[in-house]
């Protein structure tokens, strides 16, 4: 008797410790320094960054993860509390809701986590301790610009203006980069806006995405695409059945992304009454670079993820070493300055474009192919 259960221990023991070693190696190979969260996998621009952070981050030697939140605030908080729970060091994150994903970094930083906010800008809380990111304000006066000088000498021409989501600070700094531009094309008589009314105050008046940030959350509210091309099509065409005739013609369209730029494209092409139109972009997706070879998109914003990548990854090994990374400038997130690095953008036109595929930058066979 004694024998057996003298055995029985023994087998016990030795599963405990084959579980406790299956555990640690587990715990071993869920090892993560670096975990990265980004908004959406159904939008290219995001497949994008993912590709150059997986480069960027392999050749620095960390050890990351990218989880998706698919749009979702509370996918994203449970993906925030799967890092956490993997011991990542940085967590580097673009949120789907400016607002919301305070709660998930907030978890973070008491977890002892450095915070970068990546491309969008966490607000209201003081958990972000860093945010790279492209020169957004910029984007927007290239898009206002654009339009501006694609229209130079003319008087009268209608203007449709449309903005990303209103829950995505960036949506405010890109609109606040373009009406800085167009609010005074707008008070020249150059333009004539023809679906915002909300707008009609702020003729020869910029907005400050920071300080007017309440104003323009009710401008945009009323123009916003939700960065959903699907939207965008049912309000652009809503903005065309309420536009009368002295609205149409050879019309201007400051359009906030290149996704919501085909669908709103797409719908101006089906109403006869559009002569020709203008539209701007953003992202220098392949279906965009195609659209705007083609003549049905006149201009996009390239913000080049390769180099975006690098830079936030020379920010996060620096906070791997115990050293203060480098910035550039800072952004307010309504709570603190948050030192921020800021890269530069390019403005692709169809010229533009036949450079930069000469140059490389850009693969025919990939722009032949998209959708
Ligand atoms: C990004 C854009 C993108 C948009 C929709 C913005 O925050 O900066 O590049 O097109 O979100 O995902």
């Amino acid at each position: 008797m004694k024998k057996i259960l003298a055995l029985i221990l023994s087998l016990a023991m030795l599963t405990a410790m084959a579980v406790s070693l299956a555990a640690c190696s587990d715990a071993e190979e869920e090892q993560v320094q670096v975990g990265i969260v980004l908004p959406t996998k159904d939008e290219p621009r995001w497949l994008q960054d993912e590709a150059s952070f997986k480069d960027a981050l392999d050749k620095a030697g960390f050890t990351s993860e990218v989880l998706f939140s698919q749009g979702k605030s509370d996918v994203e908080l449970s993906n925030v509390e799967a890092l956490i729970e993997k011991g990542v060091k940085v967590l580097v994150i673009s949120p789907q809701d400016a607002v919301a994903a305070g709660a998930a970094v907030n978890k973070a930083k008491a977890a002892g986590i450095t915070v970068v906010s990546y491309d969008r800008l966490i607000t209201g809380t003081d958990a972000v301790d860093y945010y790279v990111t492209f020169d957004s304000f910029a984007v927007g006066v290239a898009q206002g610009n654009y339009l501006i000088e694609a229209y130079k000498d003319k008087t009268g021409v209608p203007l449709y203006i449309y903005s990303g989501a209103v829950t995505d600070n960036n949506a405010f700094i890109f609109f606040a980069g373009a009406w800085s531009v167009l609010n005074k094309a707008v008070a020249d008589g150059q333009f004539v806006v023809e679906n915002c009314p909300a707008i009609a105050d702020y003729t020869g008046k910029a907005l400050d995405a920071e300080k007017d940030h309440e104003t323009l959350a009710t401008i945009l509210g009323t123009i916003t695409t939700n960065w959903d091309p699907a939207v965008a099509k049912t309000l652009a065409e809503s903005n065309l059945v309420a536009a009368n005739a002295d609205a149409k013609g050879d019309v201007a369209i400051l359009a906030p992304n290149d996704p919501t730029a085909r669908a709103i494209a797409d719908a101006f092409t089906a109403d006869s009454a559009i002569t020709s139109y203008v539209v701007t972009g953003q992202d220098a997706e392949m279906a965009s670079l195609k659209y705007i070879q083609e003549g049905k998109q006149s201009m996009t914003v390239w913000k080049d993820t390769s180099v975006l990548c690098p830079v936030t990854c020379d920010l996060v090994s620096a906070v791997l070493n115990g050293e203060t990374p480098k910035t550039t400038t800072t952004y307010n997130n309504q709570v603190k300055d948050v030192p921020s690095a800021e890269c530069s953008v390019t403005v692709v036109t169809k010229d533009k474009l036949a450079e930069l595929i000469s140059a490389g930058s850009f693969d025919q066979s990939k722009i032949d192919a998209a959708k």
